[in-house]
């Protein structure tokens, strides 16, 4: 689904929506947050974080890579790609001990193997002096859920 999102407030509030449309239980879900430098990634796993509870900063995870949260049992992953050169290092990271989260996953592009596993996947375009997203489902699940996102907002 396409959506329109002319200034920071409306990624904000589209992070909301699919905060509010996901399961209670997302522990093993992956969301990759694609787009180029300055795209919207972050202010839209910010704002998904914040949806689910967290009342405090969100840290960039440039440098440590993953920002774990846990919120009222759910386990959150936030994860920056981007100084990540080749797929072998997601091993260092300890990408599988992060199965028990939902991983929200900036740069994805850094490990192509990455979209063969994930549920969703956001792209963001610059558009104007706002940005264009596309949320796409990638396993079933994903494509159930942004069918009923669509539905929801073809209501408004
Ligand atoms: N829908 C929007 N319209 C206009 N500006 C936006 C929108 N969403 C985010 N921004 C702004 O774009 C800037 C960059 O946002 P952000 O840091 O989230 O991008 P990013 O994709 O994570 O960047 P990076 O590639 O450096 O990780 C911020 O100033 C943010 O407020
Ligand atoms: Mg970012």
């Amino acid at each position: 689904m396409r959506q329109d999102l002319p200034d920071p407030a409306a990624t904000d509030a589209f992070a909301a929506l699919l905060g509010a449309v996901l399961p209670a239980d997302t522990a093993g879900w992956t969301l990759l947050l694609e787009g180029e430098l300055g795209a919207g990634k972050s202010t839209f796993a910010r704002a998904l974080i914040r949806s689910f509870g967290h009342e405090g900063a969100v840290p960039s995870p440039t440098y440590t890579l993953v920002e774990p949260y846990d919120l009222s049992g759910r386990i959150v992953y936030h994860v920056d790609l981007y100084w990540v050169a080749e797929e072998e290092e997601l091993r260092y990271l300890g990408w599988t001990d992060l199965e028990d989260g939902f991983r929200l996953v900036e740069w994805p592009d850094r490990a192509p193997g990455l979209a063969g596993t994930a549920d969703l996947r956001l792209s963001l375009d610059y558009a104007g002096s706002g940005r264009a997203a596309n949320l796409e489902g990638l396993s079933e699940r994903g494509r159930a859920l942004v069918d009923v996102l669509a539905n929801t907002q073809s209501k408004d």
